[in-house]
């Protein structure tokens, strides 16, 4: 698998900050039910790792992968806990190195237009744009179609669904990510039926689309 497989899958992607890893397989059901199939779940808490190993044991038809990724022990965590992918806020070679060396597609992230030269160079063409809203918004990454057409963003960071088909209208933007599909504290609710209302919005972006 590579990570362009994962943004290929829908173009919306749950950006997931989850408290009880319990709480994953119900997650992930709620994910799938809507009509999403790929799930990134932040390294931000300390169930992170067991919460992707339990929704990609209890869901094998969704792409579970890890967020806030930072270093070279990350990747072998991830890969070790059952993830399939990897995305970043930022990028460093120990970072890459690591995700390459536990054979994990990367989606890395950059904000500046040298961070995605310098990613380019290392051979990435697929790029997280983050913190998407505050780093240039919408403009910023149109205005990088013509001399950047080599690149392929995933903004995420301060997205909702108001302004999601703003980004997804961009040519040089095939997906999003957020949180607003499973916040936080409604995955502590476990309102498992407002996440699937949410996810069957988030997937309907993809066929409005299209
Ligand atoms: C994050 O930093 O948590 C992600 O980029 C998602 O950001 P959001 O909560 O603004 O959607």
């Amino acid at each position: 698998m590579q990570i362009a497989d994962v943004i290929a899958a829908g173009c919306v992607m749950p950006v997931i900050v989850i408290d009880k890893a319990h709480d994953a397989p119900a997650l992930g059901e709620a994910l799938l039910e809507g009509g999403i199939r790929t799930a990134e779940i932040t390294l931000r808490t300390a169930s992170a790792l067991d919460a992707i190993t339990a929704m990609a044991q209890a869901c094998p038809d969704l792409m579970v992968g890890a967020g806030t990724m930072m270093t070279a022990e990350h990747a072998r965590q991830v890969r070790d806990a059952g993830g399939c992918f990897a995305v970043s806020p930022g990028a460093t070679d120990a970072l890459i190195a690591g995700c390459a060396a536990a054979k994990l597609p990367l989606l890395p992230g950059a904000s500046s237009v040298s961070e995605m030269m310098q990613l380019g160079e290392k051979g990435f063409s697929l790029l997280k744009f983050f913190p998407a809203s505050a780093a240039g918004g919408v403009d910023f990454i149109k205005a990088l179609i013509s001399p950047l057409p080599q690149f392929q963003f995933c903004p995420t960071g301060g997205i909702s669904l108001a302004d999601a088909p703003d980004w997804l209208a961009l040519d040089n933007v095939p997906c999003v990510g957020g949180s607003w599909i499973a916040p936080r504290d409604v995955i502590a609710e476990n309102n498992f039926t407002t996440i699937k209302q949410n996810a069957i919005t988030a997937a309907a972006l993809t066929k409005q689309r299209s």
